[in-house]
């Protein structure tokens, strides 16, 4: 069993689309996965996705309407294996966050992307309709190679 938790700052766009995609991809491969997602701060801790992200990723047959937003705790560093960040600021406050003897591995989500070489999941809370579909693009390959990935590893 793979315990992955994908991490954001807001826990409302990205982390819960990694959350749905991801989701359906270890799904169809067959994988044991157990998936959640939060958010580095807590103010939309509660909510549901942004109806943006929604509606996007709804169009290509991810239904995120059932996940709620919550913050990182700190049982997070124990209970799963690998912490997956969208970008360079996530993946700061998450290594600032984590105990000592954390047994959770933190890895950027971008470093199993194969036809992209960016690094950050940009943010797309404040851009408009196209940062949605740019973040479901990244997602959907680093989601197919973490599929790979963890096939491979057995
Ligand atoms: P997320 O996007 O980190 O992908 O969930 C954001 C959502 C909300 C805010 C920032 C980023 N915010 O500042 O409220």
């Amino acid at each position: 069993m793979n315990r992955i938790l994908f991490i954001c700052l807001g826990n409302i766009c990205r982390s819960p689309a990694a959350e749905g995609v991801f989701r359906g991809k270890a799904a169809a491969a067959g994988l044991a996965v157990e998936i959640d997602s939060a958010g580095t701060g807590g103010w939309h801790a509660g909510h549901a996705p942004d109806a943006r992200m929604t509606a996007a990723a709804k169009a290509r047959g991810v239904d995120l309407s059932s996940l709620r937003a919550r913050q990182v705790a700190l049982s997070d560093f124990y209970e799963f294996d690998l912490l997956l960040t969208m970008d360079d600021s996530n993946f700061a406050d998450v290594m600032a966050e984590a105990p000592p003897n954390a047994t959770a591995k933190v890895r950027r989500f971008l470093e199993f992307a194969a036809a992209s070489k960016v690094r950050d999941v940009p943010d797309p809370y404040y851009g408009g309709p196209d940062g949605f579909e740019h973040v479901l693009d990244l997602i959907e390959d680093a989601s197919d190679g973490l599929v790979r990935h963890l096939m491979d590893k057995g």
